[in-house]
C-alpha cells in the first residue's frame, strides 16, 4: 500500500482592490479617519505560498518585489504570526510571495499579502476557522485586510474594516495606470487631505457612499457607475504627485466611462464599457499618457482563496492507491 503524502505547502491567490468611492470623514482620536468606501476587487493577483519551516521567514519575487520588506515588518509574515498566536500557537512557516500587485499604489498590495497569508496558514494548520473569525485577525493587521478576505464589491465603514456586501451583478472592465516612479505613502496622503481641507476651511461631515453608485452597481451599467466614481483623497494624491492630473486627463480625452485615483493613489482606474474598449484605451494611453504600466483587469473577483496544496517534492497526489 502507498500512503498518500500529507500536503505540506499551501498556495493562496489574492486580488488587489480599487475604490469606486472613497468618502473621508473626520480624523478620529486613534489617528484614523472615519470613512465610507466602496471596495471593488479586481483581477490583478499576488500568490502567497506557505510551507512548514524551522524558522519564520519571507521571500518575495515577481514584478513588484523590489519595494517589499523581507523582514519582520512584512505584513504577510505579521499576519501568519498573529494567526499562529491567536489560534493557540503554531509552528513557523516560510512564506514566498509572487508580487504582481503594485506597492504603495492605493491597491492594498500589502494588505492583500496579509489576507493571502491568513487564508493559506488557516488551511495549512487545518484550523477550521470561518471567514468571520479570520476577519477579526485581519482587522488588527490593517484597514483593508478584511476586504481582501471578502472580495467582490463591498461597502467599508469605520476605518474601512467594517464590511457590508453590495448587491452587484455583472462585470466591469478597467484599465489601470500604475506609476513606475514609486508610490505614495498612505499616511501622507491622508495628512495632505486634512491640510487642503483646513486651508479651504472645510469641515468634513459623517461619510456615506452615494445612493447613485449603489443604484448603478445593481445593474453594473458602465456609464452610470463611471459617473458615480469619486475619491476624496484624489485632490491630495494629485497635489503630492502632479503627474496624476496628466494621466487622468489623458484617459478622459480618450473613450472612457469614468476615471478615479484608487485609494491613496497613485494608481488611476479607468472604467470602459467592453474588453475591446479596454484594448483601445491601453493603446491610446501608452501613446499619449505619462510613462507607466498599463494593465487591463475585470472586477469584481473573489477575495483570498486557496488555489493549491503540495508536498515539498511536487503536487500532492489527488488520492491514494494500493
Ligand atoms: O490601516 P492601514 O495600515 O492601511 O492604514 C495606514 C495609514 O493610513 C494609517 O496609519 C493612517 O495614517 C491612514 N488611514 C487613515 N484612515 C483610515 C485608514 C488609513 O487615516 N481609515
Amino acid at each position: 500500500m502507498t500512503l498518500a503524502a500529507e500536503p505540506t505547502g499551501v498556495t493562496a491567490r489574492v486580488p488587489g482592490k480599487i475604490n469606486l468611492q472613497l468618502v473621508v470623514g473626520p480624523l478620529r482620536e486613534d489617528g484614523f479617519h472615519e470613512l465610507a468606501t466602496v471596495f471593488h476587487a479586481v483581477g490583478l493577483y499576488d500568490h502567497v505560498i506557505v510551507t512548514p519551516a524551522e524558522e519564520w521567514s519571507v521571500r518575495v519575487g515577481g514584478r513588484h518585489a523590489d519595494r517589499v520588506p523581507q523582514d519582520g515588518s512584512n505584513l504577510a509574515l505579521q499576519a501568519a504570526r498573529m494567526l499562529a498566536e491567536a489560534s493557540g500557537g503554531q509552528p513557523p512557516v516560510a512564506i514566498t510571495i509572487d508580487k504582481q500587485i503594485p506597492v504603495a499604489a492605493g491597491m492594498a498590495g500589502g494588505s492583500a499579502d496579509a489576507a493571502g497569508a491568513l487564508v493559506a496558514c488557516e488551511a495549512l494548520w487545518e484550523l477550521g476557522w470561518g471567514r468571520d473569525e479570520l476577519a477579526t485577525v485581519a482587522a488588527r493587521l490593517g484597514s483593508d485586510v478584511p476586504f481582501l478576505l471578502h472580495g467582490g464589491t463591498a461597502i467599508g465603514s469605520g476605518r474601512g474594516e467594517q464590511l457590508a456586501p453590495v448587491l452587484a451583478r455583472g462585470r466591469l472592465h478597467w484599465v489601470l495606470w500604475i506609476s513606475r516612479d514609486g508610490g505614495l505613502s498612505t499616511p501622507q496622503v491622508y495628512a495632505e487631505c486634512d491640510r487642503l481641507r483646513d486651508a479651504a476651511g472645510e469641515v468634513p461631515a459623517d461619510p456615506e457612499p452615494t445612493g447613485e453608485l449603489l443604484t448603478a452597481l445593481r445593474t453594473m451599467e458602465p456609464t452610470a457607475v463611471g459617473a458615480a466614481l469619486h475619491n476624496d483623497l484624489q485632490e491630495a494624491a494629485v497635489s503630492l504627485a502632479p503627474t496624476l492630473a496628466t494621466v487622468l486627463q489623458a484617459g478622459l480625452d480618450l473613450d472612457v466611462e469614468g476615471a478615479v485615483v484608487s485609494g491613496s493613489g497613485p494608481t488611476v482606474a479607468f472604467l470602459v464599457d467592453s474588453s475591446d474598449a479596454a484594448i483601445d484605451l491601453t493603446v491610446g494611453l501608452a501613446a499619449r499618457g505619462p510613462e507607466g504600466d498599463i494593465v487591463r483587469v475585470d472586477g469584481p473577483v473573489p477575495g483570498a482563496q486557496v488555489v493549491g496544496s503540495f508536498t515539498p517534492s511536487g503536487p500532492a497526489p489527488s488520492g491514494s492507491s494500493d
